[in-house]
């Protein structure tokens, strides 16, 4: 898979894709990760990336011809699956989504900033909107990260264990069983027997257990939603 991101702030991301699975996924060659500063894409002497809205109002809005310029270069490139806009008034990002995003091939994350993008970027080039959660942050930046994370560990061999990804939180409409590791005993506190016993069939029962209890008490509404 590859994911090219927009943004005016590219030096935000290299610590996120620099470590951790993200860096791994990039090495394995299973993910390639692009971002492209937009205001490289400005003609003006001051990389003008932004301006004032017409019929005013506060904020500035993202100008659409550097990001159109970008995203033309782009696609004179390669073939694209989807554009998606990081915007607060997006679709929510879930699992699910992770799930349907990781099958496709080539994709851009464009990070909006300041009020927003102008309009015409939304008509022309964007696929969908999405929005990682019900709040609103300086810019789309972190909800590419998130974004790119939550793909990148569900890609078949990026993590180790084939088995981890499939038993995250959410994976089954579920959250997930509480895990524990050595030691066995921490002043006192000790790790439920089940788990120490040996016998698979009782461990796996007891983790499903677990899973509708702690998504009984957190989070209800999962269980409503199948
Ligand atoms: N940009 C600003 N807030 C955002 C959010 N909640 N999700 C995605 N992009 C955003």
């Amino acid at each position: 898979m590859r994911i090219d991101i927009l943004t005016l702030f590219p030096d935000m991301f290299t610590g996120v894709f620099g470590n951790s699975i993200l860096k791994r996924a990039v090495d394995k060659q299973l993910l390639e990760l692009h971002t492209h500063d937009i205001r490289s894409y400005t003609t003006d002497k001051h990389h003008k990336a932004d301006d004032y809205p017409f019929g005013g109002g506060a904020g500035m809005v993202m100008m659409i011809e550097p990001i159109a310029k970008c995203i033309e270069q782009l696609k004179s490139e390669r073939d694209y699956d989807a554009i998606y806009l990081m915007a607060p008034d997006g679709v929510t990002f879930n699992q699910h989504k992770a799930n349907e995003m990781s099958m496709l091939n080539n994709i851009i994350l464009l990070c909006g900033h300041y009020k927003g993008v102008d309009e015409r970027v939304r008509e022309l080039y964007i696929t969908e909107d999405i929005s990682i959660g019900d709040y609103v942050l300086s810019g789309g930046e972190l909800a590419a990260m998130v974004i790119t994370d939550a793909l990148a560990r569900i890609i078949p061999g990026v993590i180790g264990d084939s088995t981890s990804a499939l038993s995250d939180s959410f994976q089954d409409g579920l959250l997930s069983a509480p895990v524990y590791t050595r030691p066995a005993d921490f002043r006192g506190h000790r790790v439920p027997d089940v788990l120490l016993s040996g016998n698979d069939k009782m461990i796996s029962e007891w983790k499903l257990e677990q899973q509708l209890l702690r998504t009984k008490l957190r989070r209800p509404d999962l269980l409503n939603e199948q």
